[in-house]
């Protein structure tokens, strides 16, 4: 099945399923990543791009972090049905929510302060391609955001209790929340092809970010990558 009919799919219970599988803690991870962005921007208003925006999530909690600092709030998504979800999450918001894949963005050169990406890297069929868009659409010194989960690696006992729960519960607990199953799976074995911590760095060096913060979060197999075009 392709990525977005997948995400189409689960649309409806997609927060739910999220909330519940991470015990609440994504809306503290996407905070983490915004306010580290944060950190990096320079003190004027922030045009924001987020990509794979899904439901609308890392919007709405930029628009709390970022408050009137935020001047353009875009997202963009291929699933129709998750890009309906944050229509109408963000209906008062002022965001402009688009169809479109990270590997062809609608939008000119040197467009944002800020691109965002979690949890989307892993989804994008062609990384470099998408990488490479994204560093293209980033204004000079704009900061690029990704949150997402690395493989399996030869870690300590809480990596390898977080890699238990996702390979063998999540997609159990995922199944009974949304009814596919699949999608869960789907999760884990994405995880396990993602590059590590150090080999997404270097892809994003090769690109030409500065790569200024790789962090492990709780539970260490999510991480928050924050570079700067240069
Ligand atoms: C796990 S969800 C993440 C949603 C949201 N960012 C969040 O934090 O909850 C991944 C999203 O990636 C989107 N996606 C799939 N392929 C993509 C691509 N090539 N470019 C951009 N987004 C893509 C899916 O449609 C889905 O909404």
């Amino acid at each position: 099945m392709e990525i977005p009919s997948m995400f189409d799919q689960i649309s409806r219970k997609y927060d739910i399923a999220n909330r519940v599988l991470s015990l609440g803690l994504d809306t503290l991870w996407r905070k983490k990543a915004l306010k580290e962005a944060f950190k990096h921007l320079p003190a004027k208003k922030i045009d924001m791009l987020d990509i794979a925006c899904g439901t609308g999530d890392m919007l709405t909690t930029a628009k709390e972090i970022f408050k009137d600092r935020l001047n353009l709030g875009v997202g963009l998504d291929p699933s129709l049905k998750m890009v309906e979800r944050a229509k109408s999450k963000c209906r008062n918001l002022n965001f402009h929510l688009v169809l479109g894949t990270a590997e062809n963005l609608p939008f000119k050169e040197n467009s944002f302060d800020l691109i965002t990406v979690a949890f989307g890297v892993r989804n994008f069929k062609n990384r470099q391609k998408g990488l490479k868009e994204i560093y293209r659409t980033l204004k000079e010194g704009g900061i690029l955001t990704i949150l997402e989960f690395s493989p399996p690696s030869n870690g300590n006992f809480l990596e390898k209790l977080s890699w238990f729960y996702t390979k063998r519960i999540v997609p159990l607990l995922g199944g009974v929340i949304t009814g596919n199953k699949e999608a869960y799976s789907y999760l884990s074995n994405s995880i396990e092809r993602f590059p590590t911590s150090e080999n997404l760095s270097k892809e994003l060096k090769h690109i030409g970010f500065q790569v200024l913060v790789v962090k492990k979060l709780f539970p260490p197999i999510t991480v928050l990558y924050v570079g700067r075009k240069n």
